[in-house]
């Protein structure tokens, strides 16, 4: 099987020797895609360098860093360097063969710059502002990803991705692991996390179906409603199913694969 899996910021304060062990087990019978977040990282470099980060809000709920110049080669530096290569670092210590991308380099990852954010102030009004340097990504260079896979390799990729005017974009991490996902037309996509799954009322929902997603949009809160869009998107692309789940335990890959623990969304 191909799988992609999303290793979330939230646990990468450290890397997880249970991820490292977990991938290296599992790549001995399916290929991966890695896919890191790591907002919490940029924020805490952008505040040493005296740079206080700005968050906004949509109207449906959506959290994101408003991303000006400066922020955004923060953002890099932090991805696309800091977080990315202590996961290659991590992954090479067990002989693991890594190939640590961003979004940037072979045109990994094309997105659409966005032109206003519609946000929601505090007095509750909305409000638009300029997009800053964010993007959604519309294109994936998934012959770029196959060619690393069917070598051996396995692509680790930082959420950096590149406008129409060559610019560097803060794309979201779980939309852009459903976006891989979905041009591989890869079997599953798993995103860890620092939570046991999707929870309503303090429990974990073991399974949901894409269609009852809706209804329950409002229950949701910001860092976990976006991986349910990405879900969403990813199940409408083709890909089998998707696991949302706690990277922080024993195998988190492997028992995901086996619907062990965690939330498991599916078409049907
Ligand atoms: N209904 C919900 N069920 C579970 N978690 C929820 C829910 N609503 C909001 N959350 C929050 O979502 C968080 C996970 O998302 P978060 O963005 O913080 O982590 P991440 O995606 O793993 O990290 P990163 O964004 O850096 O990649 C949980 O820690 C939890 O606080
Ligand atoms: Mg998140």
């Amino acid at each position: 099987m191909l799988i992609v899996v999303k290793v979330g910021g939230s646990i990468l304060k450290e890397v997880p020797p249970e991820i490292v062990s977990d991938i290296k087990s599992v790549l001995s019978e399916h290929q991966l895609v890695l896919v890191h977040g790591g907002g919490k990282g940029v924020t805490e470099v952008a505040s040493k360098l005296g740079k206080e980060q700005k968050f906004v809000f949509s109207p449906t709920g959506f959290r994101s860093r408003y991303t000006d110049k400066e922020t955004m080669e923060i953002f890099t530096m932090v991805m696309a360097g800091k977080i990315n290569k202590k996961l290659v670092s991590a992954l090479q210590k067990q002989e693991i063969p890594v190939v640590g991308l961003s979004g940037l380099d072979g045109y990994l990852l094309r997105a659409e710059r966005k032109k206003r954010l519609i946000v929601v102030n505090e007095q509750g009004r909305k409000q638009v502002i300029d997009g800053g340097y964010t993007g959604k990504v519309n294109q994936v260079n998934a012959s770029l990803l196959k060619l690393l896979l069917d070598n051996g390799y396995v692509p680790l990729v930082s959420p950096v991705a590149v406008s129409e005017e060559f610019e560097p974009l803060n794309v979201d991490a779980d939309r852009t692991a459903a976006n891989i996902a979905g041009a591989l037309k890869a079997d599953k996509l798993v995103l860890l996390t620092d939570v046991e799954g999707l929870m309503f009322n303090d429990k974990v929902v073991p399974e949901l179906c894409v269609d009852d997603v809706e209804s329950k949009l409002k229950k949701i809160g910001g860092g976990m409603i976006t991986k349910v869009y990405a879900a969403k998107e990813a199940l409408k692309n083709g890909v089998g199913e998707v696991v949302i789940c706690s990277g922080v335990r024993k195998t988190p890959i492997s028992s995901a694969l086996k619907h062990e623990g965690g939330t498991v969304i599916s078409s049907e």
